[in-house]
């Protein structure tokens, strides 16, 4: 009894893990484990013998009964601090900090246009950057054979072979948004559309993707004055300072008359400055809206006049935030838009500029 009693409370000490621990509880008290043969030999003794060896053997089941369980409980707590140890975490640690992104030029001018604008009556109108040749082009009288159409570089969409049909094209210009708002809403009107436009070319000052905002007025009596007041109003405004406008005769097929308008500004070292000096800088081309027009748009071009203007978002970005080159826009060089990126949350205001 005492070798057994030995060798059993050895090897449960001896135990590295549950399993090695599960054997040596088989090995003793399983169905056939050693101790219950011995227990199963009670029914072949002597009741004197039966005696002594009952209660011993009773005791030394027990016994080993505790002492694996105690080696179990020993052996869990000895995985738990191991894995405590191995998955320790340090809540003191400060945290993992995370860089905010800044909002693009591009996207804090359209706001600051966008809120100029509103405050003036107009409200904001969308078109899609894919377009037909027709609001492209026709729509706003330029027909098929026009010079504008081959001086515009305009990027052409695939057509399945042996497709006729006039290809789409990625918009040139936000104009087409004029025809799709006067087709939708009728007249009178007053709204800009700010938007990407597309053409194909590439140099300090145009990348073949850049930013147009369309503004378009129709009532009764729309005039040129209108105009010329709403985008003194709107430089004003957006440059923060009173600036003088520049209306020079022009042509566009869409606008009768049509000119293209400059602001004042003075060139130091330079660099420039809006809204001082002799020089003037080009930034939109506008007019009063074509009677081909209107009429494309469903409007009765005997009832109602109205202007547009089209203006380059990149370009009058660059003039009032002094960015110097229009490509870098466009590279998402992370440097770049840290630096000349707005905080979020940076509201545009009316009276941001000023
Ligand atoms: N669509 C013209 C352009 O892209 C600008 C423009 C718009 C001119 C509206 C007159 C009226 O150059």
């Amino acid at each position: 009894m005492d070798d057994l009693r030995q060798k059993y409370l050895g090897a449960i000490a001896e135990a590295g893990d549950e399993g090695a621990l599960e054997s040596v509880r088989l090995a003793a008290l399983g169905k056939k484990g050693e101790i219950s043969l011995k227990m199963r030999e009670l029914g072949g003794m002597s009741p004197e013998e039966r005696q002594t060896a009952g209660p011993a053997l009773n005791a030394l089941k027990d016994e080993l009964t505790s002492a694996l369980a105690a080696k179990k409980a020993a052996l869990a707590d000895a995985a738990l601090n191991e894995r405590l140890a191995a998955e320790w975490l340090d809540v003191t640690l400060p945290g993992r900090t995370r860089r905010q992104g800044t909002i693009h030029p591009v996207s804090q001018v359209t706001e600051e246009v966008t809120a100029i604008f509103a405050d003036m009556g107009f409200a904001v109108a969308e078109g899609p950057q894919i377009e037909t040749d027709w609001y492209n082009f026709d729509a706003l009288n330029i027909p098929g054979h026009h010079p504008a159409r081959a001086e515009m570089d305009t990027f052409y969409m695939h057509r399945a072979e042996g497709d006729n049909r006039p290809p789409h094209v990625l918009r040139t210009h936000t104009s087409p948004v004029q025809i799709r708002y006067m087709e939708k809403h009728g007249a009178p009107c007053r709204i800009i559309a700010p938007g990407r436009v597309y053409r194909a070319d590439y140099d300090q000052t145009h990348t073949p993707m850049f930013h147009q905002v369309e503004g378009l007025a129709i009532d009764r009596d729309i005039s040129m004055a209108n105009l010329k007041w709403v985008l003194e109003e709107f430089f004003s405004a957006y440059f923060g300072t009173k600036v003088k406008t520049r209306f020079r005769a022009s042509h566009f097929p869409f606008t009768e008359p049509s000119a293209e308008v400059d602001i004042q500004c003075s060139w130091q070292d330079g660099t420039v400055k809006v809204g001082e000096g002799n020089d003037w800088l080009e930034v939109l081309g506008s007019g009063m809206v074509h009677p081909k027009v209107l009429r494309a748009g469903g409007i009765d071009p005997d009832q109602w006049q109205g202007f547009a203007f089209g203006m380059g978002i990149d370009r009058i970005a660059m003039l009032k935030y002094g960015i110097p080159d229009l490509r870098a826009f466009f590279d998402s060089d992370l440097r770049w838009l840290r630096h000349y990126g707005f905080r979020a949350l940076e509201v545009p205001s009316i009276h941001a500029g000023a």
